[in-house]
């Protein structure tokens, strides 16, 4: 019996090496063979290790061999930090700081030699938005506030996620381009709608907005302003992508588009190619839907602006956009093309001032609010935003950390390892609805609590006294200068002239 057993596993062992050493010949005759890939050419059979790693690195990399501030687009120290404020943690480090006062761009916000009391603050007030032209005006309580991400470059899960805990934090959830879907509505919070260039959910058959579902989306009380998206800074004169993977039925719905094809969206508004065609479609949308209008969009110089801005002093103030969203060239995205994404559209940090000094020039700054995103994922990189001149901020991948992104940047491939920006059922399963939602809450909570904390620091009672004297910027030469001699206030280059 013994020995019959012996044979067997002899036998099974002789069987198992044959196999494998054909599947290892067959395997070397394909890779010396084949013409595509050199080093499997070259190095057969081993060269596979290497694309192997090479996956593996994506994830790796950052834990073992990465500094603290090495990453991009965010690194572990940032990560981290909003972990912590996610997590409840209070955003607290031991020790010192690893960030370095000494290199250039490095944030220094202006401390008061008499800090104000923590009795003396004053809640950060709230600000109505499209109060006198639109009829239902938007007052918004959250100086952080979630960007736009469509459902469909982000799941199920995560959309209701988000919606739960903006509701509870008190932040706006704006929808992105993908329409409007059960899971925005979920939680309750308050809602911008997004029109992007295909106009998902407000379209009619042809493809053009249809009046009758603009006034069907404003009719939710949820939905407190809409947006038209002209560009993202991740892909200036691009537009959105959503592979046929990615397309399910619930999503095909939201969007009013066929299942599973890809879902591409023009580069442009059709019927929007000047700045009067603009104005008149924010007029419009207006009108049909009572609620503000805004309109988002990355820039490449101050001709947009400057001509924006003109057109509204000569038309009027009824025409005006009831908000401006600048995003800058370093924004995030679901898919973009690498060249689009590193080279079009002008960084934040330069983007931000001079637009707000387009504003102020024309003596619009009161009447359209100012909302900065690109990158303001930390409460003192939306404190620099307030000073730069910006009423709100927006974030998307900041939240996107918030639900447990670990920057896999996998995002366009349907295999999201942390279920946000994957339809995979067996992915999503990771993602707990209840549990994200606190986090995203504590987030957003923690982030306006530390800019006040920064203010404070300021001898600010609250985050909206914020002025470009309050942040210097480090110099190539080690030396800072206040932010108001880096991008003067219009009068004062007026006094100067
Ligand atoms: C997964 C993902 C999807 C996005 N989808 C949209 C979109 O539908 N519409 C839009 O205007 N911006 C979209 N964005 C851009 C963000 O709204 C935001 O403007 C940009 O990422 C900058 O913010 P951040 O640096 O905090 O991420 C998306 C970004 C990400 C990461
Ligand atoms: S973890 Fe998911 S959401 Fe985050 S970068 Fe990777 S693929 Fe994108």
């Amino acid at each position: 019996m013994e020995h019959a057993f012996g044979m067997a596993a002899y036998g099974l062992g002789i069987f198992v090496a044959f196999v494998v050493a054909a599947a290892l010949i067959f395997l070397f005759v394909r890779d010396v063979t084949q013409k595509q890939h050199t080093i499997l050419r070259n190095y057969p059979i081993v060269g596979h290790l290497r694309y192997y790693f090479e996956e593996l690195g994506e994830y790796f990399r950052q834990y073992f061999f990465m500094g603290d501030r090495d990453e991009m687009p965010f690194n572990r120290a940032t990560r981290s930090w909003i972990y912590r404020l996610a997590k409840n943690e209070g955003g607290v480090i031991g020790f010192g700081s690893t960030y370095d006062l000494h290199i250039p761009g490095a944030l220094i916000f202006v401390n008061a030699g008499f800090p104000v009391l923590e009795e003396e603050r004053a809640p950060t007030p709230s600000l109505v938005i499209g109060a006198g032209y639109a009829a239902q005006p938007f007052t918004a309580h959250s100086v952080f506030n979630l960007s736009g991400m469509s459902f469909g470059a982000i799941s199920e899960p995560a959309v209701r996620a988000l919606s739960r805990g903006a509701k509870e934090a008190g932040c706006w959830m704006d929808t992105g381009e993908g329409g409007l879907s059960p899971f925005h509505l979920e939680g309750g919070c308050d809602i911008i709608m997004q029109i992007g260039t295909a106009k998902y959910g407000v379209r009619d058959e042809h493809g053009n907005l249809s009046p009758k579902r603009l006034r069907e989306i404003a009719a939710h009380e949820q939905v407190r302003a809409f947006e038209l998206k002209l560009s993202q800074g991740a892909k200036p004169g691009k537009g959105g992508v959503l592979p046929g993977a990615k397309v399910t039925p619930i999503i095909a719905q939201v969007r009013g588009i066929p299942v599973g094809q890809d879902s591409i969206s023009p580069n442009r508004h059709r019927d929007i190619a000047t700045i009067d065609e603009l104005i008149d479609s924010i007029a419009r949308i207006r009108d049909i839907t009572g609620k503000p209008v805004g309109i988002k969009t990355a820039i490449g110089g101050w001709r947009f602006i400057n001509e924006l801005c003109d057109t509204i002093n000569r038309r009027g103030l009824a025409v005006a956009p009831d908000f401006l969203v600048i995003d800058g060239g370093e924004g995030g995205t679901g898919a973009a093309p690498q060249a689009l994404a590193d080279h079009v559209g002008l960084s934040i940090d330069e983007a931000l001032p001079r637009v707000a000094d387009s504003l102020m020039q024309a003596g619009l700054k009161g009447r359209i609010r100012l909302v900065g995103s690109g990158k303001i994922v930390t409460s003192a990189r939306a404190a620099w935003a307030l000073c730069a001149g910006a009423d709100f901020i927006n974030s998307a991948r900041g939240f996107m950390f918030s639900l447990g992104c670990i920057q896999a940047l996998r995002c366009h491939q349907n295999t999201c390892p942390t279920g946000i920006t994957t339809h995979n059922p067996r992915l999503q399963r990771g993602l707990v609805v209840e549990e994200k939602a606190v986090r995203v809450a504590n987030y957003c909570k923690n982030m306006n609590k530390e800019i006040d904390m920064i203010a404070h620091s300021c001898g600010l009672t609250n985050a909206r006294e914020f002025t470009r004297e309050h942040v210097r910027l480090v110099q190539a030469d080690g030396s800072s200068r206040a932010l108001n001699m880096i991008y003067p206030y219009p009068e004062a280059l007026k006094r100067a002239a």
